[in-house]
């Protein structure tokens, strides 16, 4: 095969990208074709269909998506219901300038997961229910500044996740973070997410797998081994794997053309991507693989990290780069 989606079938392991609005209108046979399974970058966030005001509702990217994906054939990863980032102004000022009360926070969060689950009931694969809970501090936990953590204490997790279940009780429940798969070259965060996700489990919290958001940085010494033997403990747990957001950013001279400042980034590049990749076909309960947008040209990384980019697997132009060819290789 000559398509990522193409070789993933074969080994039944469904390869995705994140998309943005534009990736789909205006390439449409990369989206389409080079992928069977998709995430909205922004499209089904709080702020993206509620932006304005509480009740009012803006679904134009996630209905766009799940057209898209139903026109493709392609499997859909909700992002995400539960997260302190991309919430609607009105919502955050209104609870912190005590408009809106901590019982109605409750009630407004429950009618944000059954509105938009009920929405696309059956629609969705896999849900992302819970984002970025984890702090990177050793020993890491709970991040107790968290704004919903400060709003409405811990059980605002477990929470969500049986609100989602009820929702859509056919869907895969997923808690989502970044560098609990040794990213950062250490496993503090992995210890503290494993253990709490167990927990909740044992009390019968309806999560059925681990996102590992999987953003990797040249300078950061990744380890192939040890993202291997991460995946391989959580799903030793009994749970299911995604890799739900990969790409492996490094120094640029501009964030315009995203030239690697450091030749050897593009060896680094393709070698990790392909690691990644190795380590999750290796593993049978990782279920999925994701790259976080395919082209540079709209990737979150210049905006995020200044003086940082080239992270995706085609280039600003929409070329497939070295990383492109390494992920198919593999499959
Ligand atoms: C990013 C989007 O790609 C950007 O377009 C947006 O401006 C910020 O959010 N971890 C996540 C994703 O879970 O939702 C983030 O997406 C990237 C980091």
């Amino acid at each position: 095969p000559d398509t990522l989606r193409g070789a993933g079938a074969l080994i039944n392991l469904p390869i995705g990208s994140a998309l943005t609005p534009q990736d789909i209108e205006q390439w449409p046979s990369i989206s389409g074709g080079q992928f069977s399974v998709v995430t909205g970058a922004n499209a089904m966030k709080w702020q993206t269909v509620e932006p304005n005001a509480p009740g009012v509702y803006d679904w134009t990217d996630a209905d766009q998506l799940v057209a898209f994906a139903k026109q493709n054939g392609q499997l859909v990863r909700g992002h995400t219901l539960l997260w302190h980032n991309q919430l609607p102004n009105w919502l955050v000022n209104g609870f912190d300038a005590g408009t809106i009360s901590k019982n109605q926070l409750w009630g407004l969060l429950e009618k944000h997961i059954f509105t938009e689950l009920g929405r696309y009931r059956g629609k969705i694969w896999q849900w992302d229910v819970a984002n970025e809970f984890f702090t990177d501090a050793s020993p890491s936990g709970i991040d107790p500044t968290n704004w919903w953590i400060t709003a409405l204490g811990e059980s605002v997790i477990p929470q969500a996740f049986r609100w989602a279940h009820e929702a859509d009780p056919h869907a895969l429940l997923f808690y989502n973070d970044y560098n609990i798969t040794g990213e950062d070259g250490t496993n503090a965060k992995f210890t503290a997410v494993s253990t709490w996700v167990q927990q909740q489990r044992d009390k019968g919290v309806p999560i059925h797998g681990v996102g590992t958001q999987a953003h990797l940085d040249t300078q950061y010494g990744f380890d192939p081994q040890r993202f291997q033997s991460d995946l391989e403990s959580y799903g030793k747990l009994g749970l299911r794997i995604a890799i739900t957001e990969a790409d492996v950013r490094t120094n640029v001279n501009n964030a315009t053309d995203q030239v690697p400042t450091d030749s050897l980034a593009q060896f680094a590049q393709p070698f990790e991507y392909s690691a990644m990749l190795q380590a999750a076909i290796s593993v049978p309960e990782v279920i999925s693989f994701t790259v976080w947008g395919w082209t540079d040209y709209d990737s979150w990384v210049p905006s995020t990290f200044s003086g940082e980019g080239y992270a995706c697997i085609y280039d600003v132009n929409q070329q497939p780069k070295q990383a492109y060819y390494s992920l198919l290789k593999d499959l």
